[in-house]
């Protein structure tokens, strides 16, 4: 080591190409030659010690309710650094809806703000557009979910911000797309009901019903990540930005898109895998709701299970999948079905198949759900028990795998929350809190957009990021 270091102080300064020269003869190995398909070479770190899938994306993100926030935790989850945007004061709406915690934040609110940083802003203070100019110049993707208009009216146009970031991707949630109703406000069971899910969903005699599942809200933030995704991509060959709009109304026909194929079939025939046809009653002109029919190809129904009478989950989804017709027969005690004519096809069974699972209900009503899953499943039986929130809520195995996650919050304690629905082997979700309102205002104005500790206070001063003071309480008379 010392005779290297004492001819390395002897030898003359070399050139950068007579250098360059050395390095090159030293080396034994070939240099790489770039990858035809312009991807550099495949890392050689250990799969999930190589980052996140969205590292170093950054995402102002001015989402509030639940459609927009889903969006961006989704990509907050993928690695993206989220930066949430809240109105001084209230921030979010849902911070103080359906409040379980006097003071703290809802579990609306956490539930679906986790990952992502938040910084307090008034959007229409001179001073705030100034910061938000700075934060659109600094991220790739702006998120939101306003009623129609509102981005144009804080000044922040496609235009505006097209041109001060050529390279930003605009992404939008509205209810409606450009028609008849895109200037309304929508909600959740709005978008259940124009995207044709409700008309569908229910028993033929009852009203039409609403999901549990926020079909409209999530299931639409959850496309939008997916364009947003997309249009990243894009931008890799453009180096451009673009809009990204995901209209509720769409997001949910696309969800319910086999009641649109149902819909066109009914031109041809009845729907003969509905209960429906099996009862005899005449179809009218537009999908009927199917109760608890499949909408697939292979009939099905919900039935009860042992303990139904207290339980009003002790309930099991049961499939009468054809290749499996015999082993069910065996099972439900039932075995001169597999050779009955009546019984033996699919065809023959439709026609009958409220009296068939009332049989199998006989015997799933002697077993708990658990139960009939187990002895399903051991013959490949396609059986879905009815789980409670409370017995998912507790389910080690979802916990394993990071599907329900206990998180810590300084305000509410210890919260569950859903985790990454994705997994990937390269890209490891580490969920996190969701953030308080303003946490990170100073550490994002000062380390993400540069601004002095002078300059920070005079923002403050300016009442840009803070809420504006109440009126003084006149004295009492
Ligand atoms: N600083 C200053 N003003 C802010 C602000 C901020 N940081 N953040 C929001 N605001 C203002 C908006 O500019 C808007 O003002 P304006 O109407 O005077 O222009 C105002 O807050 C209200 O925004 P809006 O989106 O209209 O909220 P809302 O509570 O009236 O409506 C929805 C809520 C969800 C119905 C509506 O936003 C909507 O239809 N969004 C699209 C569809 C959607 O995502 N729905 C599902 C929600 S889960």
């Amino acid at each position: 080591m010392a005779m290297r270091k004492k001819s390395k102080a002897k030898s003359k300064p070399k050139s950068k190409a007579a250098s360059k020269k050395v390095v090159k003869l030293k080396s034994k190995k070939p240099a790489a030659k770039p990858a035809k398909s312009g991807l550099p070479p495949p890392s050689r770190k250990p799969f999930g010690q190589a980052g996140k899938a969205l590292d170093g994306i950054k995402i102002l993100d001015f989402t509030h309710v639940q459609s927009g926030p889903t969006c961006t935790q989704l990509l907050a989850y993928m690695g993206a650094d989220v930066i949430k945007v809240e109105r001084p004061g209230g921030g979010d709406i849902t911070r103080s809806q359906l409040r379980d915690v006097k003071g703290a934040d809802s579990l609306y609110f956490t539930m679906l703000n986790g990952n992502k940083r938040s910084i307090t802003i008034d959007s229409k203070h001179p001073k705030g557009k100034e910061i938000l100019e700075r934060l659109i110049r600094h991220c790739d993707v702006l998120v939101e979910n306003f009623a129609p208009g509102a981005l144009d009216r804080m000044g922040l146009t496609w235009e505006y911000v097209h041109k001060t970031n050529p390279r930003m991707i605009v992404a939008s949630v509205k209810g409606f797309g450009p028609g008849p109703y895109e200037d309304c406000k929508v909600y959740e069971n709005v978008a259940q009901c124009a995207g044709g899910a409700a008309s569908t969903t229910g028993f033929r005699e009852g009203p039409p019903l609403v999901t549990g599942a926020q079909i409209g809200d999530s299931g639409t933030g959850l496309h939008l990540a997916w364009g947003i995704v997309c249009a990243l991509y894009q931008r890799i060959r453009t180096g451009r930005g673009q809009r990204v709009l995901c209209a509720m109304q769409d997001g949910v026909l696309n969800l319910a898109r086999v009641k649109l194929r149902d819909q066109q079939r009914l031109a041809h025939g009845p729907l003969t895998e509905y209960s429906q046809y099996g009862e005899g009653v005449p179809f009218g002109k537009a999908v009927p709701r199917a109760g608890n029919d499949s909408g697939g190809g292979q009939p099905g129904w919900i039935l009860k299970c042992k303990g139904w009478e207290d339980d009003p989950d002790a309930y099991i989804y049961f499939i009468t999948q054809a290749p499996v017709w015999g082993p069910i027969c065996d099972l439900i005690g039932k075995p001169e079905w597999k050779t009955d004519p009546d019984y033996a096809t699919p065809p023959a069974r439709l026609p009958r198949l409220k009296a068939i699972f009332s049989t199998i209900e006989q015997w799933t009503m002697t077993q708990t759900k658990f139960e009939v899953m187990e002895k399903c499943n051991a013959v490949d039986i396609p059986v879905g028990p009815i789980l409670s929130m409370k017995e998912i809520a507790e389910e080690q195995s979802l916990r394993a795998t990071g599907t329900v996650v206990e998180v810590d919050h300084p305000t509410r304690g210890k919260y569950l929350t859903v985790g990454n629905p994705v997994k990937m082997s390269d890209s490891i979700t580490e969920v996190t809190r969701s953030p308080l309102l303003g946490e990170h205002t100073e550490e994002i104005l000062g380390k993400v957009l540069g601004y002095s500790s002078k300059d920070i206070v005079a923002i403050k001063e300016s009442g840009a990021i803070t809420p504006p003071a109440k009126p003084e309480k006149a004295e009492a008379a």
